[in-house]
């Protein structure tokens, strides 16, 4: 069976949990769901981000002891994966013992190979970004510095060690333009590139002004730089350092899925580590756009975060997960209102889809006693509408090779319209009057057909891909995407189960 390895970032545990997070999740989780019905073995981690700074200025402001606060914060990341109903194999935290074993020992990698030196850092550090920043890449107002996202820097200058990034321009532009898909989207790649062309210093990596974070081995003053800790992740959830065949196939196999704030160190900082330590690169970085609440950035002190939960609960699983999977292409920003999302779960889930399948079944139970009218055979006058729909799954497959989840939906809702201009010119309920056979193959038409979208539809909306499937009465054990194929078609007489509301409608 082939192998795939999907991860999120781990997220800081310095406050709740809010839309961003749960964006990067559904679209991980989405992902997995594909390669899960196509067969694949799936891995799929997510996690937290313990250590650094931030988080223990946050525990302080809370006055607690980072440990116990980052115990609680943890918990709620771990129960929005929960209430997101997502296929993880694993949820890593940075202050397990597994994950620091995992960390020095990449760490020791590096030192074995001559890529780390002890010397001082002195420069501009946000703590927001847990970040280095350059004087050429902030602005100065009186006679403070700060970040293009309006965050302040501060100075810091301290005994540290330090990564040999700058010997790895070259083979990291090399390495891009070998591997052109390597980060997307491709804008994204093109950032990377003119970023590492400008030129590479070298890379401070530990912190001597404080302590919450995992301890340098023979140099316990110094802890693990942040983001070292934290990307180590991948790894450490794999059980590196050992790493036998199996942990290989499928590392080499990983996408990385990460907002656009955070390209830099995976795009640039990451691979370069990776070459560091002889690791091969994982298969994909793929950077998302951005979402904003009413056109607003969403922050805690303007208090417009988005919580998850309570759109769940308001307006349920699916649809949130509908709503924030179809609104943008994939790598574009996304704007949130609720009038647009209420648009579009109306008009997609609950009228063009929710809809039609339950007209059509509702018309079975009644009139046929809830039973396949005819046979679906290549010889029905409007089969090229089951052939359009056994296709599509190939058009999803080019798709989603490009994590082109939007584009997949939108190619999927084009064939439900089309099932729909079906249904309204054939009319069956009209023609069952004075030719039940001609009905009858218009309903078992559709009915084929929702067996195809209700698998099709399964990692994206499963709650109601299952309801469908279950209406349907399709076999559990038939609901991979290879049974979208005219060889599992639905019979004569077969029996659906009792029509159920499948999506309500909301009022704005
Ligand atoms: O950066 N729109 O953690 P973090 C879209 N711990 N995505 C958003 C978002 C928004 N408005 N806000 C957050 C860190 N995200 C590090 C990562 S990985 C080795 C370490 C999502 O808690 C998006 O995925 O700041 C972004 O990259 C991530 O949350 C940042 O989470
Ligand atoms: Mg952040």
């Amino acid at each position: 069976m082939k192998k795939v390895y999907i991860t999120t970032p781990i997220f800081y545990v310095n406050d709740l949990p809010h839309i961003g997070h749960a964006y990067t999740t559904i679209i991980c989780d989405t992902l997995a769901k594909y390669f899960k019905y196509k067969k694949f073995n799936v891995l799929f981690t997510t996690g937290t981000d313990e250590h650094g700074l931030k988080v223990e200025k946050a525990a302080n402001l809370k006055k607690k002891d980072p440990k116990s606060f980052v115990d609680d914060v943890s918990k709620n990341f771990k129960e929005l994966g929960i209430k997101l109903n997502i296929s993880n194999s694993d949820f890593i935290r940075t202050t397990e013992e597994r994950h620091k074993k995992s960390a020095i020992a990449f760490w020791k990698k590096l030192q074995e190979n001559d890529h780390i030196y002890l010397s001082d850092y002195k420069g501009w550090y946000s703590i927001k970004d847990e970040s280095f920043y350059q004087e050429k890449e902030l602005n100065k107002v009186n006679n403070d510095f700060f970040t293009i996202d309006g965050e302040k820097v501060e100075w810091i200058q301290e005994e540290s060690f330090f990564f040999k990034l700058s010997k790895f321009q070259e083979q990291l532009l090399d390495f891009y333009d070998k591997n052109p898909d390597f980060i997307q989207p491709k804008s994204r790649m093109n950032e990377v590139k003119s970023f590492v062309k400008s030129g590479l210093k070298d890379l401070s990596i530990s912190r001597t002004s404080f302590n919450w974070g995992i301890k340098i081995p023979n140099k316990s003053n110094h802890i693990m730089y942040v983001w070292i800790d934290a990307l180590t992740n991948y790894l450490s959830s794999l059980g590196y350092p050992d790493f036998d065949n199996d942990k290989f196939e499928y590392w080499k196999e990983c996408i990385h899925v990460i907002g656009k704030d955070i390209l830099k160190f995976h795009g640039i900082y990451w691979p370069a580590m990776l070459m560091a330590a002889n690791l091969p690169m994982p298969k994909k970085i793929f950077a998302h756009g951005w979402w904003t609440n009413e056109g607003k950035k969403i922050s805690k002190s303007l208090g417009n975060t988005i919580d998850p939960n309570e759109m769940i609960e308001k307006f349920g699983l699916d649809q949130f997960k509908y709503f924030l999977l179809r609104e943008v292409p994939l790598g574009n920003d996304g704007d949130f209102s609720e009038k647009s999302f209420v648009n579009r779960i109306n008009s997609d889930l609950s009228n063009n889809l929710g809809n039609l399948i339950q007209r059509v079944i509702k018309f079975l139970h009644k009139n046929y006693d809830n039973r396949i009218p005819v046979d679906i055979t290549s010889d029905l006058k409007d089969y090229a509408l089951l052939k359009e729909g056994y296709e599509l799954q190939s058009k999803i497959d080019i798709l989603m090779k490009n994590l082109q989840i939007s584009k997949c939906l939108e190619e999927i809702f084009l064939y439900i319209n089309n099932l729909n201009k079906f249904m309204d010119i054939n009319q069956p309920w009209n023609t069952f009057k004075n030719s039940p056979q001609e009905a009858g193959e218009c309903l078992s038409i559709l009915i084929e057909a929702f067996r195809i979208v209700g698998i099709i539809l399964q990692p994206f909306i499963p709650i109601a891909s299952s309801k469908i499937l279950d209406i349907l009465g399709i076999d559990k054990l038939k609901r991979n995407f290879d049974c979208i194929n005219s060889k599992f078609s639905i019979k004569k007489n077969h029996k659906l189960n009792e029509p159920l509301a499948i999506f309500p409608r909301y009022e704005s």
